[in-house]
């Protein structure tokens, strides 16, 4: 009888943009987010996101600089299709990039990006990272267009944007919760039928990391926002450390 692979381990990332938020609240230096990347990976993390927004509302050019300089895991540089960050990200030279879509007035990252709409526009962004040798991922809604849209720019990597899901786990809204876990689930599947590797995040906490750990296509996650709170109470260690293990169980769980 053919005996079936193990299942591959999710990969954490851990954003710290807010970290960030809560030291831009006072000004000053703390808390750190450098210091936070730090001991998130003494936790566990696989690497280390952030994103630096136009308007620098959380994460500074100085913070993005210091923690390529400072960290001994991957650096993923979030970041919004435009001259000025492609230019900070060549200079930075992170393992990787996650283009992300960006409005002035959201409060976070709404949705995926337009990659149908906006193809041309991303295509000189995605040749210039990835002719310097960064992995280039596109952040984008789970639906089949775009996967293939996505596979067609000849990225290595696409992000499925598990907000609206997450938000409807939330609300306890049982028909949006299942509509959203079929659609991260079949996105999954087309994405690495497309050759895609397959990342998730936005919103996620330790039952929807659980829950989503359970579809085999998904090898990472990036998780900010929930662990930061969470670390209020717990302290961030112990939080990214319940993240592994639902994250774990999830995986093993098939
Ligand atoms: N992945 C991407 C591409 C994001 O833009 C964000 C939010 O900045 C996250 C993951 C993390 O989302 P959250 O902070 O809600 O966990």
């Amino acid at each position: 009888m053919p005996v079936s692979p193990p299942p591959s381990r999710v990969r954490l990332g851990i954003n710290v943009d807010h970290v960030a938020t809560l030291r831009n609240a006072r000004g000053g230096m703390r808390p750190d987010p450098v210091r936070a990347a730090l001991a998130a990976i003494e936790a566990g993390a696989d690497g280390i996101t952030a994103h630096l927004r136009e308007d620098r509302r959380h994460i500074t050019d100085t913070d993005m600089a210091r923690l390529k300089a400072e960290i001994s895991k991957p650096l993923n540089f979030e970041m919004a299709a435009t001259q000025e960050m492609l230019e900070i990200a060549l200079r930075t030279k992170p393992h990787a990039v996650c283009l992300v879509p960006e409005k002035r007035s959201e409060r976070t990252t709404e949705g995926g990006l337009d990659v149908v709409g906006g193809h041309n526009h991303l295509v000189p962004y995605v040749g210039k990272l990835a002719e310097h040798g960064i992995r280039v991922s596109l952040f984008i809604e789970p639906g089949e267009r775009a996967i293939e849209v996505a596979a067609r720019l000849r990225v290595p990597v696409v992000e499925l944007h598990t907000g609206a899901w997450c938000e409807a786990v939330l609300t306890q809204d049982r028909a949006g919760d299942a509509k959203g876990f079929a659609q991260l689930q079949r996105g999954a599947k087309l994405a690495q039928a497309a050759g895609l590797e397959v990342h998730a995040g936005h919103g996620l906490d330790f039952d929807t990391a659980r829950r989503l750990a359970a579809v085999p296509e998904f090898v990472e996650f990036n998780i900010g926002h929930f662990l930061m709170g969470e670390a209020l109470f717990s302290g961030l260690g112990a939080a990214i450390r319940e993240m592994r293990k639902a994250i774990d169980e999830g995986r093993s769980f098939r």
